[in-house]
């Protein structure tokens, strides 16, 4: 094998000017680490390039990534575009050439799990993902590696840096939702289409690739419950941090007795909880494993430097197995190919949380036994019951605040929707998750 492993990179925006950054500014320590020199001999990009400060004097530019995907000297494809079209050509293309592609595509790899996935199962390349879900921080490795005699049965984390970047910003700083989002996009976090990050999509992607990795199945995206941050308001984030919660964007999944369970949702998590103290752009992950008990994985989860450290590694990963001559490098998954089988999602109906309650009432006292009645009659126990007033021009405003014990997610919509016909419940109630 010759001295310099060649990558070719597809793709020179925020992730891909910063993984070409990494490999220079690092290129001494990475061939400490593996014995070979990797540079970047071709890259494949549409946008303007010469204004981004990097030595491109021995890179091939071109506007073609068929150049990349030809170029029989190129082991290891980069794919950085993101999209699904020309994206998954160039992954699927490098795979069943035989060639290993890196990739930091969530999307993709969620939405076509099981074509992506199979052409990797078969594919002599490796297939890396590392940079798919939660930016810097190796949580693919954790899973694959680090837990990988473990039976994983839940986990939970905040996966997109951009909403809680926003949550952040309006729980400590009092700004608003647009200008929270305004500086989340300057900084690089936000996706091209910030719908995605607000909406839930994001983190929805992230979500299915942990599901995979964490459960051994192929799951489908459109299963998954996906719920966004637009309808948080400042008066729930101020009235958690009055009852010691503080509202993330979760992703969750958990293996239950009746199937596998997975949403991405706001809910309110006990500042006890380390996840609640993750603020800004960062991202963090617990998982439960049946031996390893409760770990946290905690590091920055969007922007050019981490994501690209993350790309790098798999590329690192990558060249340390054609060193080693592998044929069959390690599943992409965690689990052999014949193990590997198609999961269901259970529906949102069928699962259970506790949740919170916000209730607006100009006249809380003389309702509370109406409201009582239906969350008695829906099998809804409350752990804890207030009345609180607004604030600002909500000052007149009366709200009950509920916080129920677990309860069956259908019980809870039908129990809502019956409350919102009553006279005395001035707006729909608000009903936010809780999340342990
Ligand atoms: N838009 C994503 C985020 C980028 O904010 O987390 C990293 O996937």
């Amino acid at each position: 094998m010759e001295d310099t492993i060649k990558i070719g990179l597809c793709g020179l925006g925020t992730v891909g000017s910063g993984v070409f950054e990494l490999l220079q500014e690092n290129a001494d320590l990475i061939r400490n680490r593996i014995g070979r020199n990797i540079i970047v001999s071709r890259v494949a990009t549409l946008d303007r390039y010469d204004n981004l400060g990097l030595d491109l004097s021995k890179t091939q530019v071109s506007d073609s990534v068929d150049d990349i995907l030809r170029d029989p000297e190129i082991n290891i494809v980069v794919e950085l575009i993101g999209g699904k079209t020309i994206a998954k050509k160039i992954v699927l293309e490098s795979l069943q050439k035989g060639k290993s592609a890196v990739t930091a595509n969530k999307a993709l790899l969620a939405e076509y799990t099981e074509e992506i996935f199979q052409a990797a199962y078969r594919s002599k390349g490796n297939l890396g993902f590392e940079a798919s879900v939660a930016g810097g921080i190796p949580i693919v490795r954790s899973i694959k590696q680090g837990f990988s005699g473990d039976r994983i049965d839940k986990f939970m984390g905040i996966v997109n840096g951009t909403a809680n970047y926003i949550l952040s910003a309006m729980s400590s700083e009092g700004v608003d939702f647009d200008q929270a989002l305004n500086d989340a996009q300057k900084k690089g976090y936000a996706e091209a289409d910030p719908t995605f990050d607000i909406e839930g999509i994001d983190a929805a992607h992230k979500v299915i690739i942990l599901m995979a990795l964490s459960f051994n199945g192929l799951f489908d995206f459109s299963q998954l419950y996906v719920e966004g941050i637009t309808g948080i308001e400042s008066i729930d984030i101020a009235i958690a941090e009055e009852s010691g919660y503080a509202i993330k964007l979760l992703g969750c999944a958990a293996r239950t007795e009746n199937g596998y369970e997975g949403k991405v949702c706001p809910a309110l998590v006990d500042k006890k909880n380390m996840l609640a103290a993750v603020t800004g752009a960062f991202n963090a992950v617990s998982i439960w494993g049946n031996f390893v008990g409760e770990t946290l994985s905690y590091g920055a989860g969007a922007g050019s430097h981490p994501t690209a450290s993350a790309v790098v590694s798999d590329i690192i990963e990558t060249a340390r197995l054609m060193i080693a001559g592998m044929d069959n490098p390690v599943p992409p998954l965690n689990t052999g190919i014949d193990a590997l089988t198609r999961q269901d999602i259970l529906p949102m109906s069928e699962t259970e949380s506790e949740y919170y309650l916000r209730i607006a009432s100009d006249n809380a006292e003389t309702s509370v036994d109406d409201i009582l009645k239906i969350l008695g009659d829906a099998a809804i126990n409350l752990k804890s019951m207030e009345q609180k007033s607004g604030s600002g021009d909500l000052s007149l405003q009366k709200y009950l605040i509920l916080f129920t014990e677990k309860s069956n997610e259908e019980q809870m919509q039908s129990a809502i929707q019956k409350l919102n016909t009553l006279s005395v419940v001035a707006k729909p109630v608000k009903m936010i998750r809780v999340e342990h």
